[in-house]
């Protein structure tokens, strides 16, 4: 079958179209033919590998040393039809559409996988597809949206909250906007340029360029702050939250880690680390409120699979508005 291989850490240059061995299901794995994967800001992370040490040493001991050639195939979720089930699978069928997450074992950049039937925490979660979704738009889902479910189930979100979502035109800003909304929470969505006018469509209350105005002068004024950027400033940021609200960062390294001690003990406020996991409840629940119509990705551009490379140059282009997906078009 053809993947695009993983063949070093750095620029795109490193993903190539090559012919691997086609997968074969274990007893209790489902073989999935993939319609389409999405390129996320983490695959761009993963492949750069221009991480701190306490994340890429780890990433370097499971993918490969000096190369990636334990982990060659990258891509976290995918859209597909079951075309073979093991003979313990009792849920999914030949010709069912399924969607979901990889994990950790990532894999999704190619033209077949094999996954288990049930949740894994290392090899992901699937469920049937969205009956009004296309492929394209159902690989767009699972690990954002789970981790926007996360953390406003996490926070017990109640209507007329304050929440603050930084980086919220990207893969899970866009659906914690919209997940945010279903709870009649007051939403300020922070991000750049054309991406505004599209947040305020998905139900941003308020909208912030980040790159024209600085946003961080409100003391103590949101419930819930989840901020998908991180960096230096997240210092600052804290300040926004009120003592006993919740900061959710879908990026870290040690210094939140050690920061986000610090100020539970001595201010009480909540910073959370943390990922969603991977279960069927969640994306079970995603499917339900697509198909009720009250939450829809938002797909920005569709490159065939043998342009993985350029489809990841645009990912991190800073253009990208909600999601890039790779097609496999045989
Ligand atoms: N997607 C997932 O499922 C997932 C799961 C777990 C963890 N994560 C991690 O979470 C992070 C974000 O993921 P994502 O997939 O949502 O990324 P994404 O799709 O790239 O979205 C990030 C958004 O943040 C904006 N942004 C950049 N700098 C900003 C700033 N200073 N203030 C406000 N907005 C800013 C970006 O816009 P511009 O670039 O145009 O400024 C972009 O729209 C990544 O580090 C990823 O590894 C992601």
């Amino acid at each position: 079958m053809k993947a695009i291989v993983w063949t070093k850490y750095g620029p795109p240059e490193g993903l190539q179209l090559q012919e691997v061995e086609k997968p074969v299901p274990q007893n209790d794995e489902i073989l999935i033919k993939i319609h389409a994967a999405s390129v996320t800001a983490g695959d761009c992370e993963i492949r750069r590998l221009e991480l701190p040490l306490s994340l890429s040493f780890p990433i370097r001991l499971y993918a490969g040393f000096r190369k990636p050639n334990r982990l060659r195939i990258l891509g976290q979720e995918l859209s597909g039809e079951v075309v073979q089930a093991g003979k313990d699978v009792t849920l999914f069928h030949v010709g069912d559409q399924v969607f979901g997450t990889t994990g950790f074992s990532f894999g999704a950049y190619g033209e077949y996988i094999c996954l288990p039937e049930k949740p894994d925490e290392t090899q992901g979660t699937l469920t049937f597809m969205p009956e009004n979704l296309s492929y394209e738009e159902a690989a767009a889902v699972s690990t954002a949206g789970m981790e926007a479910l996360h953390y406003i189930h996490k926070a017990c979100l109640k209507k007329d909250q304050k929440v603050l979502i930084i980086g919220a035109g990207g893969s899970i800003g866009t659906l914690a906007v919209q997940i945010a909304r279903l709870y009649g929470a007051d939403i300020t969505a922070v991000d750049s340029g054309e991406k505004l006018e599209m947040l305020k469509n998905l139900g941003a209350d308020h909208t912030v360029d980040y790159t024209e105005k600085d946003y961080i002068s409100q003391k103590n004024t949101y419930d819930l702050i989840i901020d998908v950027v991180g960096g230096h400033s997240v210092y600052g940021r804290l300040k926004m939250l009120k003592r006993k609200g919740y900061y959710f960062l879908a990026y870290a390294n040690f210094s939140h880690i050690m920061l986000g001690i610090w100020t539970g003990v001595i201010l009480k406020k909540k910073v959370r680390i943390e990922s969603s996991g991977q279960s069927r409840e969640e994306i079970e629940m995603l499917k339900k409120l697509i198909e009720e119509g009250k939450l829809k990705p938002v797909i920005d551009k569709i490159f065939p699979l043998r342009e993985a490379a350029e489809a990841h140059r645009y990912a991190e282009s800073g253009h990208k508005i909600g999601n890039v997906i790779l097609k496999v078009d045989r």
